[in-house]
């Protein structure tokens, strides 16, 4: 079989033939540039692109690589009707689009069953996300589906506006910039429908929080609310409309965007929050943004003024203590040598707190955000599908285009980092690999130079000399640092690299436009100035400790979620914000390896987003950056085309006698056998080791159209012969294809009645070994107390593994959980073992996460708790409460005091009440623990100093006062007699005292009173009696009454 027209012997002739009849398939221009004439010509391929764009026709291959132009406008290019004429057609067949690339990768993964990933890639603005949004609403359209997953499509669709408002903003090169990573997979079961998706987000950039360039906004989630949301809420926020109110929001002077309508979004956003999840509006979802907005609305107008009312809100909001958020707002709690000291921040250093925690707020947030998404689109009942190994995915990645400011910063310098790596991936799936591929199959091939960016990411990224592991180093150094040493530490380390350049290093022309803050980095993309000012801040990326702890008690549902205890309470340090940048990257390139790529390559058109406007200059620079003359230079040289032998044959055998209806000799013979028989000329293809490579799409298409055309004939020979001859492949060449209905009726019934009879055996099959199952385990029960037999085996053995996967999912959680499954009888001995062992297990990890303050604490509790539990009325209270290092700071102890102690540390410092031995006229004092002894101080002197060798014991009453009595040697003429003292903190001040003095066993717990000496010989008695309310008093006889307060 040969198609008509191609009489030609030369190359070149050939070629020409086949691309003026190929272009007549186009309307303007060629839509792939393969079939360019010019190809090495980069004038030629700018020129095409914008005659296509002109016309409206924004897309145009490169072999597999879709090219988009951003047209800035709405083209009708994108209706259902569209969406039906790309399905399932032939790529080259009809003109490029996103759907025939989105259909292509569809049936690709189905056919192939490789899980696919599309790559969607360019600068900001140029399209990207929108494109990724077309492609997933392709899927949700054309894919098959049920009830069932028709929500899951909805809930796939609806978490683009909510992510857009909470990651995407306006900025200078796109009013709708993303400003997170995004990788979404989405599942499709063995039918091919859309069962159930997951999303991975980058890097969101948070410093936009606080901080926005002239010109730019913060994320849209806070307009939409101040614009959109009702009146009611408004007040229940105490939030005002205008924008203009709120720092936060106006950093970059234009609150309002007119191509924006913040309260439509609104609207939207609203509604589709329900849908991903039902609950999310109802309780969470609405604190979310409510919350972060919330945590803006403090620093509403100037530093100072914000009224009691709105911090009510605010702290209800956060759902913390008042008085302890303000405390770590403007404090730092610092541990040096064991010690934990806490010193009054600057306005500055208060301020940065502050911005921080609203980062830390919104961030986190966010992440909880797509966690909550992935669960309502996590795929929950893969037992309803029973080919359920057999799901593939596609994933789709939208991320942050390459980027350069005016002044660029950490963020630009990761965002551009991602897509050195992402061109990386390019290279090698593309570039490479396929001359890489050429030469395997042993295809005669002349190389293609390309520049690899490899260089540039080595310089970022390598372990202990990229600019990545600088950075993380100058974090971690003990002693000074900051941004200006890390960039000398740059200039020491990478100084010498040819894609870095700093104002030391620069020679004159280059010095003056580079800043002595700044570095240089030439990317693959283009040069870029970044400011190193706020790097190590933004790396270290921590929230000062009080804060967290603060935060970690909210009770705000979704913020105790995002800030857990165990981050204050874990001692390891997190990871570096650029490591785990770095990491999470690697991560990607991982699952993006593991999956056949496409691409779409997206490129901007003009920076003033305006339709119609073709800026040449702005397009050449992309095309160069993008690599895509070398991606057609590369194609070109090749084959435009390539399969493996069995998949060629398996396809067209049908076209040469030889090779139909079997081809029984090697692959490599057949497929020469068929296309000799096709008439292929010798430069029009070539046979390599296990694949065959065609050189132009047009000698692709004349087979393609001569197989169309023999299906009919090929149909009747089927219908009327014996079909059990052919295997069930040879069938499937007819599906989708018009063919008379007789010969198509015939060969539906013969498929269907094959495919019924088969669901049939199988499900008998799967009956009768449901009812021999059922049968067994009746038997078992019937003989479960008997002897371990066949009869009972399987019984016993199911009871046995239940039990156990049982106890896998609820085994206790903490130390305090004393539930247990109740085990079979056959395992009561078994079980008991694991549960001790288990027990023990969770003991050993919560004794490792206890940090020493906390050890040292819990010391002291079991103290207290072994002196007062059951004796003493006001101890169940004090369990609660921490004792404190001190209950004095440094300046309340007089400097003369701590110069008589001399080496003598005070260990604790507390004030109490001594009343006088005679007339019980109560003194303030102060009672410091050292070491060796306790001194009873006033103001400057030492009153009266108790060596713990010779303190005879301490008495404390039963009930909930706080008297007690340090008893001293009567026949120390030196002593003045016994101590009687108060204080409000009488277990703790016990509990330190006693195991100071190693004396715990001398406390004694008096119910009804205390005897005490006053002098030598002499004895006072105190008395305790319940009351209505606390009062120390001479009573009675001489005696000091104490009233304590009854407590419960
Ligand atoms: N196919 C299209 N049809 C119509 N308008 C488009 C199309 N693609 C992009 N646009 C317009 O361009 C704007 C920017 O596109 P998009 O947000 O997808 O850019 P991006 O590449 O994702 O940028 P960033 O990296 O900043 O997120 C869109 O808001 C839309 O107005
Ligand atoms: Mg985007």
């Amino acid at each position: 079989m040969r198609y008509q027209g191609r009489e030609v012997d030369i190359e070149g002739r050939v070629r020409l033939v086949m691309e003026s009849a190929l272009t007549a398939r186009d309307r303007v221009g060629v839509q792939d540039f393969v079939l360019l004439e010019n190809y090495n010509s980069e004038a030629a391929f700018i020129e095409n692109l914008r005659r296509r764009f002109r016309e409206n026709l924004i897309y145009t291959y490169i072999g597999s690589v879709l090219v988009s132009v951003n047209p800035y406008k709405e083209l009708e290019i994108y209706s259902k009707q569209q969406m039906e004429r790309y399905r399932g057609v032939s790529f080259y067949e009809i003109s490029p689009h996103i759907y025939a690339l989105s259909d292509n990768t569809y049936r690709a993964m189905r056919t192939e069953r490789k899980d696919q990933c599309i790559l969607i890639s360019g600068e900001s603005g140029a399209g990207k996300t929108e494109a990724s949004k077309k492609i997933l609403l392709y899927y949700a359209v054309t894919c098959p589906t049920n009830d069932h997953m028709a929500i899951l499509g909805d809930r796939l669709l609806q978490s683009n506006p909510v992510l857009e408002a909470f990651g995407n903003a306006k900025t200078l090169r796109n009013d709708n910039s993303s400003r997170f990573g995004k990788y979404m997979d989405v599942q499709f079961d063995f039918r091919g429908t859309p069962v159930g998706g997951h999303i991975l987000n980058y890097l969101l950039e948070k410093s936009r929080v606080v901080h926005q360039n002239h010109g730019e906004r913060n994320f849209h989630i806070f307009y939409q609310l101040l614009d959109g949301g009702d009146d009611d809420l408004l007040i229940t926020l105490d939030l005002e409309r205008n924008p203009q109110n709120y720092r936060y929001l106006v950093k970059g002077n234009c609150p309002r965007v007119s191509s924006i309508s913040d309260k439509n979004n609104w609207k939207v956003v609203m509604k589709a929050l329900p849908v991903i999840d039902p609950d999310i509006k109802s309780c969470e979802g609405q604190n979310c943004p409510i919350s972060i907005t919330g945590c803006s609305d403090m620093h509403k107008h100037s530093q100072n003024s914000i009224t009691e009312n709105r911090c009510v809100v605010v702290l209800q909001l956060l759902g913390v203590d008042g008085s302890a958020l303000r405390e770590a707002l403007t404090h730092k709690k610092l541990t040096a040598k064991g010690e934990e000291m806490i010193s009054p921040l600057n306005y500055e250093q208060a301020v940065s707190a502050r911005d921080a925690l609203a980062k830390a707020v919104y961030g986190r947030t966010f992440t909880w955000l797509v966690e909550k998404i992935n669960q309502s689109l996590h795929w929950k009942d893969s037992t309803k599908f029973p080919f359920s190994k057999d799901s593939s995915v596609i994933g789709l990645l939208d991320i942050y285009g390459f980027e350069v400011l005016q002044q660029n910063s950490f963020e630009q310098f990761c965002i551009n980092y991602c897509n050195e790596k992402l061109q990386q991936l390019f290279i090698e799936l593309t570039l490479r690999s396929e001359q890489e591929e050429y030469e395997t199959e042993g295809i005669a091939w002349e190389t293609v130079q390309y520049f690899d960016n490899k260089i540039i990411c080595d310089l970022i990224e390598e372990k202990h000399k990229g600019i990545i592991s600088i950075l993380d180093e100058e974090c971690l150094r003990p002693g000074e640092t900051c941004d200006v040493s890390f960039l000398e530490k740059l200039e020491d380390t990478v100084g010498s690299h040819p894609h870095f350049i700093t104002h030391k290093l620069a020679n004159g022309k280059t010095r003056r436009v580079v800043s002595r803050e700044e570095f240089r980095l030439l990317h693959y993309a283009g040069e870029v100035n970044y400011n190193v000012n706020g790097f190590l801040d933004k790396n270290n990326d921590l929230l000062n400790r009080n804060l967290k702890e603060v935060m970690c008690q909210s009770d705000n549902q979704i913020l105790s979620h995002c800030f857990r205890r165990e981050e204050v309470i874990d001692q390891k340090r997190p990871e570096m914000a650029a490591t785990q940048f770095k990491n999470s990257l690697m991560k990607l390139m991982e699952i993006l390896m593991s999956k056949e790529p496409s691409y779409v390559r997206c490129i901007k058109p003009n920076d003033a987003k305006q339709p119609g406007r073709f800026d040449e200059v702005l397009v050449r620079h992309q095309v160069k950056y993008l690599g895509l003359m070398e991606n057609l230079r590369v194609r070109r040289a090749g084959f435009a085309y390539r399969r493996r032998f069995e998949a060629f044959l398996q396809r067209y055998k049908p076209l040469c006698p030889e090779t139909w209806p079997n081809w029984h000799g090697r692959l490599v013979d057949g497929v020469s056998t068929l296309v000799n028989h096709l008439g292929y000329k010798a430069e029009e293809y070539k046979l390599g080791r296990s694949k065959i490579f065609i050189r132009f799409p047009k000698t692709l298409f004349t087979t393609e159209d001569a197989l169309e055309a023999k299906k009919p004939e090929i149909g009747n020979e089927l219908c009327y012969t014996n079909f059990g001859m052919f295997s069930l492949a040879e069938y499937k060449i007819f599906l989708g294809v018009n063919v008379c209905t007789c010969v198509f009726r015939c060969v539906v019934i013969v498929i269907q009645s094959g495919w019924r009879g088969m669901k049939a055996r199988r499900r008998a099959k799967r009956r009768r070994q449901a009812a021999e199952l059922i049968r067994r385990f009746i038997k078992g029960f019937i003989y479960r107390h008997e002897e371990y037999c066949p009869e009972n085996e399987y019984f016993l053995d199911h009871v046995r593994y239940s039990f156990l996967k049982n106890l896998r999912q609820n085994l206790p959680k903490s130390v305090l959980d004393k539930s247990w499954p109740t085990p079979p009888p056959s395992l009561v001995e078994a079980s008991e073992h694991l549960r001790r062992l288990h027990m023990r297990n969770m003991v050993i990890k919560y004794c490792r996460r206890v940090q020493p303050e906390w050890k040292k604490q819990m010391m002291q509790k079991v103290v207290a708790s072994e002196i007062f539990k059951d004796q003493k009325d006001s101890y169940p209270l004090s369990v609660g409460r921490l004792f404190l290092d001190s209950r004095l700071e440094r300046e309340q102890i007089n400097l003369k005091v701590i110069q008589t102690l001399g080496s003598d540390k005070v260990q604790y410092g507390v004030s109490v009440i001594k009343y006088d031995r005679r007339g019980f006229k109560p003194r303030p004092r102060q009672l410091l623990l050292t070491n060796t002894f306790a001194v009873l101080v006033d103001r400057t002197k030492i009153k009266q100093r108790i060596d713990y060798a010779a303190l005879r014991g301490i008495s404390v009453g039963s009930l909930s006062d706080g008297m007690f009595v340090l008893h001293m040697p009567t026949e120390d003429n030196k002593q003045k007699g016994d101590a009687v003292l108060h204080c409000s903190h009488v277990i703790e001040v016990v509990t330190k005292l006693a195991m100071m003095a190693n004396k715990t066993s001398y406390v004694n717990i008096n119910p009804g009173s205390i005897r005490f000496t006053v002098a030598r010989g002499k004895e006072g008695i105190i008395d305790f009696i319940r009351g209505s309310e606390l009062k120390v008093a001479k009573g009675k006889r001489g005696h000091l009454l104490v009233v304590s307060q009854r407590l419960f």
